[in-house]
């Protein structure tokens, strides 16, 4: 914590290390109270370097003792400012040993070495090493790692490290060691360590060269029987990785370890992956199909990171999407290419691509709005963003889109040739992207330099005398903190023309070659590279409707005038599954956003408004097509969310968005009441709970027909609901059910409520859904939300919990939290101030809710603007907290 002005980093002041690390040997005492940790470095001075003192960082640390090629610095012969411990005129080979202290019971932070219900963990990513020992904690200082990890027997029975076990045993007085070594460099934020009472599955498993490794699992008892699917979901990683991109597991030993007190979802630590239980707990009883699948995708992007994070590092933090938006790139293609079929694999293009509009897209038009590869920053944590990690995905996507799945791979390839075992940039990705396929991506470097999300205006002109379609896209990119002015992007756009029949049309475009080309492509990568280009389709037979940005071809806004008729017509007949459901967005869109109006305006909102559009009609065709994907059918049922109503709103009108959408819902619940009901029929799952993808996506059709069957709240309705909640055999369809019936005037609904508490009181991540049920329910005010806080299992200590109640909250019932008379906001602003003193990493997070408070009404904004600054002139804010609520108002 520090009340002086933070300071901000910049990437141009980028030095290198002033010394190398080769080797850490470190020993640990570990105690809750008072961990003594004592750490050799062997170090040489770097030739490049001019500077000559050897630079270490530590952060709340007590230094105990420091010894110099064998011989103690006195307090002379070292600086300790700030957490920067300077020696000066220090040799070229240096072997310094250095004692220091920490307290990991008073940890709150979840950063370094703390406990979590009695265990010891440690998070190291992205600075947390140094409250550990004092070290040059920054990605490019790579060194071998030995440690020893000392502990009471019977209190800590488990103790683990990175790499391999090398030695254990007794040390007598109850107490016992274990050695571990790790073969492989790595720099400081892979660190980990964990010890206490765990258990774990394990498995022997054979690689695809025929060297068998051994996987673990590692729970708290009585958590045995919830590992199985990550335990399926590594193997699948593993064999996933050598198929897609040659890579191999590079260790004898790979072990996950679940905690409940969990910053993030989790780290990719060197052999020794330490998660959130929310990322590892599965069972039916427990999880719903959407945490399976969470599980799957974290799994696979932790091992992931094993090659592209931890072989190949960052050389410093403003890279941290060369790690991040390359590995969340790996784990959609892993769980679209388990999915393995095509409509599959739109589905999860979907469901990417509205995360990205659902968070990324606010972020980039807002106060906090940073480049790919941004170019400052006060407190790294908290560039942690949908930015780096789901619009960094994109841009390695657009990789692949313009070379093509060989083209990347081959640039992957050349990627490992030249820097397997270094800390490199973005830049060298992309050089091996442009290298590797001889191809020229230097105006591509700018969707790394660059924040904002683009928008591309496409005109379409028909020539019937000539039979030629023109395509006129032009782009543009709004101002953002850092450059009001942007230069034009390399952007790919994915482009298909359909007939009057809905078939895609055999497309030429003028100008290219197409005559080697035996079967005609139906589908044209456009690479607009100006601000504005023409691209002239021939022999286009008749006027066709274009299907534009298919399967989501680049992060941008596309503006294209459609009729409403073009839209239905896209959405029963576009090849592209992506760019049938987003058409069907389009339309309910711009019903959204018209209703909004009328609301506004004090009309009273009728049937005959829904009627008026094409959007009862094509929802009806969409649930009446039997031949449509179940999964798919849910997506393209499911209205545009609030959040991502509200973006395209000049002013937003959370209340009036809100109105409008429940309106929708209970109109579509009632025309169409039959459709919902043999769509709720027809999709049951009956038998044995499975999570694979036809089930998931029968059940999540299912579940979307109750919730809308629900809208209309009668005594049938409820009934369903009653029942499917009491008959369920697995979380999916309890939770499903449990909420809609709190969002109901169902006479069952407390009850539920309450058997649902009892049911689960031991299953913390089950609690966790039964506070955020009710914090998104609609007719939770801020009262309710303080109300709920006092409940005994309620605590602002456990990220989870936090997170589940007031986040949930915040983020997740807009309604709600932007009450008139402001209440909302300083709920907000007591709660990330109190967690502000407990962990700043989730109270920052928190601070981000106000993210956009100047594009409400002025009467909100002023409310917001109060909070924000209640929160600024708050006392002992942490950097993190102060960068987010600075930013903001400024
Ligand atoms: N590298 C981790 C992942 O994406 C995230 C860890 C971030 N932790 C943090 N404290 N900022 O898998
Ligand atoms: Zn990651």
């Amino acid at each position: 914590m520090r009340t002086d002005t933070p300071l901000t980093i910049y990437r141009k002041d980028y030095t290198p290390p002033t010394y190398r690390v080769d080797t850490v040997e470190m020993g640990f005492d570990l105690d809750p109270d008072l961990t003594r940790v004592a750490t050799r470095l062997t170090m040489r001075r770097n030739p490049d370097s001019r500077n000559k003192s050897l630079v270490l960082f530590g952060d709340s640390l007590e230094l105990v003792q420091l010894r110099m090629n064998g011989k103690e610095v006195g307090k002379r012969g070292y600086t300790l400012t700030n957490g920067v411990l300077e020696i000066h005129n220090a040799p070229e080979q240096v072997t310094l040993e250095i004692e220091t202290a920490t307290h990991p019971n008073q940890n709150t932070s979840l950063m370094g070495l703390y406990t979590s219900n009695g265990n010891f963990f440690t998070q190291c990513e992205a600075e947390g090493f140094r409250k550990i020992t004092f070290f040059p904690d920054r990605p490019d200082v790579m060194a071998k790692y030995t440690v020893m990890l000392r502990a009471d027997k019977s209190r800590y029975p488990v103790l683990l490290s990175n790499g391999n076990l090398v030695e254990e045993g007794d040390l007598g007085d109850g107490r016992h060691y274990a050695v571990w070594e790790d073969p492989f460099k790595k720099p400081s934020y892979l660190f980990a360590l964990v010890a206490g009472q765990l258990v774990c599955q394990e498995e022997k498993y054979k690689l695809q060269s025929g060297r068998e490794v051994l996987l673990q699992v590692w729970v708290e008892e009585g958590n045995l029987d919830k590992t199985q699917h990550a335990m399926d979901s590594l193997e699948n990683s593993i064999r996933w990785d050598v198929e897609r991109f040659g890579l191999e597991l590079d260790l004898d030993r790979f072990m996950i370890v679940a905690v409940g007190d969990f910053n993030m979802g989790a780290m990719e630590n060197k052999g020794l992956n330490i998660f959130n239980t929310k990322y590892v707990l599965a069972n039916p009883r427990i999880a719903t199909d959407t945490d399976y699948a969470g599980i799957e995708s974290v799994v696979g992007h932790e091992y992931f990171h094993n090659w592209t994070g931890n072989r190949v590092t960052c050389r410093d933090w403003f890279q941290l999407s060369l790690k991040e938006g390359l590995t969340v790139f790996r784990d959609q293609e892993f769980s679209a290419d388990l999915i393995g079929t095509e409509s599959g694999r739109a589905v999860k293009r979907i469901e990417d691509v509205r995360v990205l509009r659902q968070a990324q897209f606010p972020e980039d038009a807002g106060p906090m709005a940073h480049p790919v590869r941004p170019d400052s920053y006060v407190e790294i944590n908290n560039f942690y963003t949908v930015t780096i990690y789901e619009k960094g995905s994109e841009v390695v996507r657009m990789y692949q889109t313009l070379l093509g799945r060989d083209g990347f791979r081959k640039g992957m390839d050349l990627y490992f040739q030249r820097h397997d075992g270094q800390a490199v940039t973005c830049d060298d990705f992309r050089a091996a992207m442009a290298d590797a396929n001889d191809r020229d991506l230097s105006q591509f470097e700018l969707w790394y330099s660059q924040a904002g999300t683009p928008h591309i205006k496409a005109d379409m002109q028909y020539d019937a005398g000539i039979r030629t379609y023109s395509i006129t896209l032009t782009q543009s990119c709004p101002p953002t903190p850092e450059h009001a002015k942007k230069q034009s992007f390399h952007i790919p756009v994915a482009v298909g023309l359909l007939d009057r029949n809905g078939r895609d049309m055999p497309l030429t475009l003028e100008g290219q070659d197409n005559a080697d080309n035996g079967s005609a492509q139906t589908t044209l990568v456009l690479e607009l590279k100006e601000q504005s280009q023409t691209f002239v389709f021939t022999s286009v037979a008749e006027p066709p409707v274009p299907s534009i940005l298919r399967n989501f071809s680049a992060p941008v806004v596309l503006d294209v005038e459609y009729a409403d008729a073009e839209l239905a017509f896209l959405m029963a007949n576009d090849s592209d599954a992506f760019n049938r459901w987003e058409a069907g967005q389009r339309l309910a869109m711009r019903r959204m956003l018209a209703l909004s109006a009328a609301v506004q305006g004090d009309h009273a909102l009728s049937n005959a408004q829904l009627d008026e559009g094409a959007l009862g009609n094509a929802f009806r065709a969409t649930l009446r097509d039997t031949t449509l994907d179940p999964a798919f059918c849910e997506l393209a049922l499911t209205l545009p969310s609030e959040t991502v109503v509200a973006e395209q709103m000049d002013v937003i009108d959370p209340h009036a968005i809100h109105a409008v959408r429940v309106f929708l819902r209970r109109a579509l619940a009632s025309t169409l009441k039959v459709d919902w009901l043999v769509a709720y029929q027809s999709n049951r799952t009956p038998g044995t709970y499975s999570p694979d993808p036809v089930s998931t996506g029968k059940r999540g059709l299912k579940n979307l027909a109750l919730s809308y069957v629900l809208e209309i709240d009668d005594a049938d309705a409820h009934r369903l609901a009653q029942n499917q909640y009491d008959n369920a055999n697995n979380m999916t369809d309890r939770i499903a059910a449990l909420s809609v019936l709190v969002n109901s005037t169902a006479p069952g609904r407390d009850a539920a409520l309450a058997h649902f508490f009892e049911e689960f009181e031991h299953e913390a991540l089950v609690i966790d859904k039964w506070f955020s049920l009710q914090a998104m329910a609609r007719n939770t005010d801020v009262a309710t939300v303080r109300e709920l806080m006092k409940h005994p299992a309620f605590t602002l200590k456990n990220p989870n919990r936090a997170r589940s109640l007031i986040f949930s909250f915040c983020n997740g019932n807009p309604a709600q939290f932007h009450a008139v008379d402001g209440s909302g906001y300083e709920f907000w602003a007591d709660q990330v101030i109190a967690l502000n003193a407990i962990n700043p990493q989730v109270a920052a997070r928190l601070a981000r809710t106000m993210d956009r408070w100047r594009k409400y009404a002025p009467a909100l904004q002023e409310k917001m603007r109060a909070a924000l600054l209640r929160v600024a002139s708050a006392g002992a804010l942490s950097k993190d907290v102060l960068e987010v609520v600075t930013k903001s108002l400024a």
